[in-house]
């Protein structure tokens, strides 16, 4: 690849690349489009001009329509953490096949995974299954407001919590859920407890993730979720905290690092063992209200919220593979990744850079630290994208957006491939980049 004079030159000569070495992925994308809206039955995998359509999975990897084989370190946006064929869950799936589908009754390894995911997540001294982050995310709020009497939600701009609660900055939002929010920006201790204040008795909840993960795996400061807390229990609402992705992060938790407890914790993701999944649970006098022996319960129905695939898969991933010794070990090889990953941003001296903690990171173009999405608003969008179609050439598949989430079969081998790719974009479009000391 020659050197480019300019950063639309760079992106039209990646697209053409792209375009003639993947003719499999753009057919398959045309021929959906009959019966899904341009193709696409999930927003957040699209991408211009064509998304490519993967055939198979194994381990870390997975080859497309056109044969390409790619090292994942998407990891499915963090649900993938086992890989793609992790024997202990297929086993265990392949077990619970034996035993039928659909029971439609209680059955014995719901109340087995709710007490192993307990074990994990000390906070949820009870919990519920669901089906999806954004089904956790819409009860915990539902249950927030049937608790105070209140409608009023407190998020925060970058936030990401389900399909129909997004919160990106200029983006509208306009499939919300018709709760009565208010956003302020992430890490701004101040603007947050005001907003509360201003709530008052209308506020029923605040809810934020312990890092923003679609928001590009921004951690939040522990005083600013301190603050928080603290004016979310003074205005008598409840502080949910959605630990959809970050809860393979620590042992517990990672708002067990911020120094808050909070009322209630949402789950997704990975603790399906790659089914769908969705949890909710938290303090026992809030979730004992959908104790059915009770006259006033709060009710809480969902044909597949027992599902006994998820519950087996979720249950033989969490117990047997994701043991909080293989959790360190993943999140450690995360941070020496990321360490090395802005070690060579350094060298270069241009301004670009990665976030996150532990096995969940994204890169962003620009020298300052990134606190919240405001911070990102002078980015150039071009760059994300080039370097994106720039790690697809070298074989790497991560999110459009630039966000990397490590699974478990990643290991030095892909890790160093990833370095490699990076120094290769580096070296090519430094020219492009803004330089670390101009900021
Ligand atoms: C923090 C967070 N909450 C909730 C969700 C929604 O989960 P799901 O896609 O399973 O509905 C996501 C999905 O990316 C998420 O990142």
């Amino acid at each position: 690849m020659r050197r480019n004079a300019d950063l639309d030159t760079a992106l039209a000569e990646a697209h053409a690349a792209y375009t003639a070495a993947h003719p499999e992925s753009l057919a398959r994308h045309r021929a959906a489009a009959g019966a899904l809206p341009g193709g696409n039955t999930r927003s957040v995998l699209f991408y211009a001009p064509f998304p490519l359509t993967m055939l198979s999975g194994a381990g870390c990897h997975l080859r497309d329509a056109d044969g390409v084989l790619y090292v994942d370190l998407l990891g499915d946006y963090t649900a993938g953490l086992y890989g793609h064929s992790e024997p202990r869950i297929a086993a265990a799936i392949r077990a619970a096949l034996e035993n039928g589908l659909s029971l439609g009754a209680h059955n014995e390894i719901e109340a087995r995974y709710a007490a192993a995911v307990q074990a994990r997540f000390p906070v949820l001294e009870r919990l519920r299954f669901a089906n999806s982050g954004t089904e956790a995310n819409l009860l915990a709020l539902a249950t927030a407001c049937a608790v105070t009497g209140r409608k009023g939600v407190l998020a925060f701009t970058g936030g990401y919590h389900g399909s129909v609660f997004t919160f990106a900055p200029g983006r509208s939002g306009k499939l919300n859920a018709p709760y009565d929010f208010v956003t302020t920006p992430y890490n701004d201790a101040a603007t947050a407890v005001a907003a509360i204040a201003g709530m008052g008795e209308r506020l029923a909840a605040v809810i934020l993730e312990p890092m923003q993960g679609s928001g590009g795996c921004i951690p939040a400061e522990p005083g600013f979720v301190q603050a928080v807390a603290e004016a979310a229990r003074a205005a008598g609402a409840l502080l949910i905290v959605d630990e959809v992705m970050t809860s393979r992060l620590v042992p517990g938790g990672l708002h067990t690092m911020l120094g808050v407890r909070p009322d209630l914790v949402t789950l997704g993701k990975y603790l399906g063992g790659g089914l769908s999944f969705g949890a909710f649970g938290g303090r026992a006098e809030i979730m004992d209200r959908f104790d059915p022996h009770r006259p006033d319960a709060l009710s809480h129905a969902g044909t597949f919220n027992n599902n006994t695939l998820s519950m087996t898969a979720g249950h033989a991933g969490l117990t047997e593979v994701f043991t909080p010794a293989a959790q360190a070990a993943l999140n450690a090889r995360g941070d020496a990744l990321r360490a090395r990953l802005n070690a060579l941003c350094a060298e270069a001296k241009v301004a670009m850079r990665f976030s996150g903690i532990g096995s969940m990171m994204a890169v962003h173009f620009t020298a300052r630290a990134v606190r919240n999405g405001e911070a990102l608003a002078d980015t150039d969008p071009r760059l994300l994208e080039l370097f994106f179609f720039d790690m697809l050439a070298a074989r790497i598949w991560l999110a459009r957006r630039g966000m990397i989430a490590l699974s478990l079969p990643v290991g030095e081998a892909e890790c160093a491939q990833l370095a490699d790719a990076l120094g290769g974009f580096l070296e090519r479009r430094a020219p492009l980049l803004g330089r670390a000391d101009a900021e």
